[in-house]
């Protein structure tokens, strides 16, 4: 596959063990390129966000195997696994957790600074940043003074300000109305299409489905569906 970014193979995870354990995933196999938005559907408890955290190395799978960027992840250090996490991928969630006692811009440049840059190149590409998400004139206002859609493209911006290839989102509009829900959608389908990045978003709102190109559909831990759409 051209652009690949993400390949699990023949990933499996159960969640405890014996008679009540639970196969949160069995035996999926996913390839994934840049420049998709991929929507990962399927009703509640049906394995998408594990397959998130599977597909982001937050969470390694007990069978099979993940590769992010060409780099097979199984066998990596925990702080080499970091860096991989770091230099490649950015994570948007639901309840958009951002610090509180930061402002916008502050909230931005702390992923940047983690990343080990100095204050200064931090706040210039945390402005950009936010800039691409059309809130540089709220850089200076604090999560309590932003709406549920701003909040959410605040989180953006820090899922981006490290230039990762891939962009993962779980549940991101669940927390928003119709129209903020609809404008973060389309902010994440124009940083996979434009700026050519693998954005993977886990959701059931069906109000997303039109700004997919690809959507993959989960049931009890397997895929059942994967469809190109765009
Ligand atoms: N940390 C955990 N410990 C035990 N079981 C878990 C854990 N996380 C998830 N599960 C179980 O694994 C299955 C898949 O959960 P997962 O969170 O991946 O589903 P989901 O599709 O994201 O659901 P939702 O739409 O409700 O967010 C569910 O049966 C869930 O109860
Ligand atoms: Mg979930």
């Amino acid at each position: 596959m051209r652009n690949l970014a993400i390949a699990a193979e023949n990933v499996s995870v159960t969640y405890g063990a014996g008679h009540t354990g639970v196969r949160a995933l069995d035996d999926v196999s996913l390839r994934f390129r840049a420049g998709e938005m991929a929507l990962v559907m399927g009703p509640s408890g049906s394995g998408k966000t594990t397959l998130l955290s599977v597909l982001g190395c937050l969470l390694t799978p007990d069978t099979g195997g993940v590769s992010v960027m060409g780099q097979p992840v199984a066998g990596l250090s925990q702080d080499k696994r970091g860096v991989l996490r770091q230099k490649n991928i950015g994570y948007v969630f639901q309840a958009f957790r951002l610090f509180h006692s930061l402002n916008a811009v502050e909230n931005v440049m702390i992923a940047k600074e983690i990343a080990g840059c100095s204050r200064g190149e931090a706040k210039e590409s945390a402005l950009q940043a936010l800039e691409s998400v059309g809130l540089a004139d709220k850089r200076r206002l604090k999560p309590k003074e932003l709406s549920g859609g701003e909040k959410q493209r605040v989180a953006i911006a820090r899922a981006l300000v490290n230039d990762p290839p891939i962009i993962l989102a779980d549940e991101p509009t669940a927390s928003l109305d119709g129209v903020s829900g609809g404008q973060i959608a389309e902010m994440l389908m124009r940083i996979a299409g434009e700026q050519k990045r693998l954005v993977v978003v886990v959701s059931h709102d069906p109000r997303i489905v039109e700004f997919g190109s690809r959507i993959v559909k989960m049931q009890d831990g397997r895929v059942i569906e994967d469809l190109e759409v765009n």
